[in-house]
């Protein structure tokens, strides 16, 4: 494509989120880029967020904005439940889609929208902004590091976040409501652990997991703990929890055991990783993990970008890549492919959940 003229559908959380990191990187494409119009049904949400980021156009008229034959991107960034229409309009008249992140509220809906953008060939991307962010690449480098000195083991995951249904970033009510989330924690917020740990670990072979509701909004799960057997025969632990402490942040901390080393990572800044191993315990800052991935292709253009990679600004990179691969005609990553995988991981550990926790072998 020459030139991205890009429409936003949703001006809540995450669009927002999209026009901050679009207008911060736009000037890096010299002209090729513009932010033409942002549509929420909430006009004021559109029209603060168009005042706030620049962007030409807001209205509460989504389908004018898909509609409008000089959009060539679409950004879908409306409750869970929504996206799937979004993508149907957009792929049928031949546009560009980035899409958030669950995209679906059911196994049948991940399908369908895998159909649409499959059968329509569209360039298309999944917010799985985590493969994005620079500790995980210099994570994953530490990794092979270590796998050539002892074997990995098995990987623990907390991941917890205060309940997203209030508070400054998530104000509205639609993640209690299961028609519109389709679940919980697991599916809302896990879904990025289980994409990450496909591509840090290896496949995933088959999950027991079990759920509960403390906070009782019917079918949302606000706790899921996963075992995982990886096929490589690595074993994996997560538990995922919303909760109500408005002090704590939300957090993922990652525990992972080779034979002979130890990595610990808390995602509170995404600035340190401690390595413990049989000489010493070493904690990597900020400049040390920089130093890891700024000659990676993923950063290296961004290396006088400190804004950008030094405070892993994961949102910006990821809309950065997303607009430059489009722009240079390369493929986009990841796709429906990657999301579809993931959500067919998350629907596995429902089944079990509701198995009481009986294995399901993950397809
Ligand atoms: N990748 C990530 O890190 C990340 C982070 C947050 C949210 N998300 C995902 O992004 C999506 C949106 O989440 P959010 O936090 O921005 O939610 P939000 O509630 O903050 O924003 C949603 C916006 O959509 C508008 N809206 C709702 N229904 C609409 C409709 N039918 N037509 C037009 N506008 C409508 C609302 O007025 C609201 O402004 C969800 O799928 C969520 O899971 C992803």
């Amino acid at each position: 494509m020459e030139k991205l003229s890009i429409g936003i559908i949703g001006a809540g959380y995450i669009g927002r989120e999209h026009a901050r990191s679009l207008r911060l990187v736009r000037p890096m494409f010299e002209g090729k880029m513009t932010i033409a119009a942002i549509a929420d049904k909430n006009l004021e949400a559109a029209q603060a967020a168009a005042k706030d980021f620049e962007i030409d156009r807001a209205t509460d008229d989504v389908n004018s904005v898909i509609d409008d034959p000089s959009i060539n991107v679409i950004f879908s960034c409306l409750p869970t439940k929504f996206h799937i229409d979004v993508i149907a309009r957009a792929a049928k008249l031949g546009k560009a889609i980035f899409f958030e992140k669950p995209f679906a509220v059911s196994m049948e809906q991940a399908n369908a929208v895998s159909d649409i953008l499959t059968s329509s060939g569209v360039q298309n991307q999944v917010g799985f902004v985590l493969r994005y962010a620079p500790t995980y690449h210099a994570l994953k480098k530490l990794l092979d590091e270590r796998a050539k000195e002892s074997p990995l083991r098995t990987v623990i995951l907390r991941d917890d976040q205060k309940f997203p249904i209030s508070g400054i970033s998530h104000f509205t009510d639609w993640r209690s409501k299961a028609d519109l989330a389709g679940a919980g924690v697991l599916i809302e917020h896990g879904i990025h652990d289980l994409d990450l740990f496909e591509w840090l670990f290896g496949k995933v072979a088959r999950v027991s997991a079990r759920m509960s509701n403390f906070a009782g909004y019917p079918g949302i799960e606000d706790y899921m703990e996963v075992r995982m057997e990886f096929a490589n025969g690595v074993t994996g632990n997560m538990v995922h929890i919303w909760h109500d402490i408005p002090a704590h942040q939300s957090i993922r901390h990652f525990e992972i055991f080779f034979h002979k080393a130890l990595l610990t990572l808390d995602t509170y800044d995404m600035h340190h990783i401690t390595v413990r191993d049989e000489k010493a315990e070493s904690k990597l800052e900020r400049p040390d993990l920089y130093q890891m991935i700024v000659n990676d292709p993923l950063f290296k253009d961004l290396s006088n970008r400190e804004d950008m990679l030094f405070v892993s600004d994961y949102y910006a990179i990821q809309d950065y890549w997303f607009v430059r691969n489009l722009l240079e005609g390369n493929l986009l990553s990841p796709t429906i492919k990657d999301g579809l995988r993931a959500y067919t991981v998350a629907h596995a550990c429902y089944e079990s959940a509701k198995n009481d926790g009986a294995w399901v072998t993950v397809a």
